[in-house]
């Protein structure tokens, strides 16, 4: 057939686009509890925002031409850059700490595969201008109560911790060079797809001996905050280094949520700009892709060009938080229901059945009638097909007296109502 959408590309059938709806619905409900203002950007950005600072990974997913202009521009891969420039352009004006959120439609020229596709909407919850871990805390859980509003519970998702500081201070204490850092995150980052013997190489080939080697290896397999903060007590400035992670953990805990929480050193995070604490959450049969990924960037402004402000936030992504709330989540978030389907038996009855469904409406009742003349059995079989959880029977001689029918759908029972009470106070 022609015609078709792009691969990657979603068409939103009305059940797909009520399941999308419910998903912002719940996003800008905790949003709103945890104070958060909504905000949005441009859809396409210049491509330098990104060549820079996003990371090699991301820029090899770009969808970037060359506009009209001659301007190289690109769709938006993420929304931090965005942030980052807006929030650049206005910060003396603007109050800190600043709590924004957005819910942007982001573009990335995928391999697609299950949870992953070329468009996605992503909720970014960002704080900038707070250097504290309960801001860190902060993000985290309304991260994870959106997961709660959603009926998902600690035994469906879990929230894994790092913090690149920890990495950081925890390799060069081992013997690698700040040179070889990057190998070693990359190494960690794989270190649970990837086998052994294969990151070893690659280690090797970044001059990092069999000492280090072991070293990068034992550290990725730290589990549990008490034995990272161990492992810390054991190299130089290990433990100013582990104090803003003990201290988000330990927030968590205060709030309840500590049942959620898994400190695991594997989490590093594919984006460059990462500074800090760092985090995504799984389902925890780790059947699916990460929900949501985050972190503090608190290099990021000023690397823009603006000014120097600590920035930590995240996104959660509609493609895999759908699969898991099709797997576990509560059942039917259908979209429009019915109320009433309005049925005429006969011709003179349309006009005051158009009049009747007029002033429902204007009440804020949802109904429906046919849209074409048929008798009445097809009227009900039209208002069953349609949901529609009773009928208003609209006839002469009911008419006559100021009434109609009003049949319940799935019981059969009828009763007659008076048209003005119908108005009036029926539905509400
Ligand atoms: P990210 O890890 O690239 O982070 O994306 C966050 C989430 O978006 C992922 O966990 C996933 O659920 C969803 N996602 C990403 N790519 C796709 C895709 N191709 N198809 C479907 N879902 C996808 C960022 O983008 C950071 N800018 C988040 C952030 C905000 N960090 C700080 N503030």
């Amino acid at each position: 057939m022609q015609g078709q959408a792009l691969p990657g590309f979603r068409d939103f059938y009305p059940d797909e686009l009520a399941l999308r709806n419910y998903i912002f619905a719940t996003w800008r409900e905790v949003a709103r509890r945890y104070g958060f203002h909504e905000y949005d950007g441009p859809p396409l950005e210049p491509l330098e925002l990104y060549t820079d600072k996003s990371g090699e990974e991301i820029v090899q997913q770009l969808y970037a031409f060359e506009d009209k202009g001659g301007r190289k521009v690109a769709l938006r891969p993420e929304m931090t850059p965005t942030l980052a420039r807006m929030v650049g352009a206005h910060a003396q004006a603007l109050k800190k700490p600043i709590r924004w959120f957005s819910i942007p439609q982001l573009f990335r020229y995928e391999r697609q595969q299950r949870g992953r596709l070329r468009e996605h909407f992503q909720l970014n919850m960002d704080i900038l201008g707070e250097a504290s871990p309960l801001a860190d805390a902060e993000l985290i859980a309304a991260a994870l109560d959106i997961m709660r509003a959603f009926g998902l519970g600690p035994r469906d998702v879990q929230v894994r911790m790092s913090d690149r500081r920890v990495l950081r201070t925890l390799l060069l204490g081992r013997g690698v060079s700040e040179g070889q850092l990057g190998a070693a995150f990359a190494a960690i980052d794989k270190s649970e797809r990837d086998p052994k013997d294969v990151l070893a190489g690659k280690l090797r080939e970044w001059g990092l001996g069999k000492r280090e080697t072991d070293a990068v290896f034992e550290i990725a397999a730290l589990r549990g905050l008490d034995a990272v903060l161990t492992a810390l007590g054991k190299v130089a400035g290990g433990e100013e280094a582990g104090e803003p992670l003990r201290q988000a953990v330990g927030a968590l805990a205060a709030m309840g949520l500590g049942e959620f929480v898994a400190v695991d050193l594997t989490i590093v995070r594919g984006l460059a700009y990462y500074t800090g604490i760092v985090f995504e959450l799984f389902d925890t049969g780790k059947s699916l892709r990460a929900v949501c990924g985050g972190g503090r960037y608190d290099g990021l402004l000023k690397a823009l060009g603006g000014v120097d402000l600590p920035a930590l936030g995240f996104g959660m992504g509609d493609v895999v938080l759908g699969e898991l709330l099709k797997e576990r989540g509560p059942a039917d978030q259908a979209s429009t229901k019915l109320d009433a389907f309005l049925i005429a038996v006969s011709g003179e009855d349309v006009a005051p059945l158009l009049k009747l469904a007029h002033e429902l409406r204007d009440r804020g009742v949802a109904v429906e009638y046919g849209l074409r003349p048929a008798v009445i059995r097809k009227q009900l079989e039209l208002a069953a097909a349609r949901g529609a959880p009773r009928a208003i029977i609209v006839g002469p001689d009911e008419r006559a007296a100021g009434e109609v029918v009003v049949r319940d759908l799935k019981a059969g029972a009828e009763e007659r109502v008076p048209i003005a009470k119908l108005v009036q106070g029926f539905f509400h």
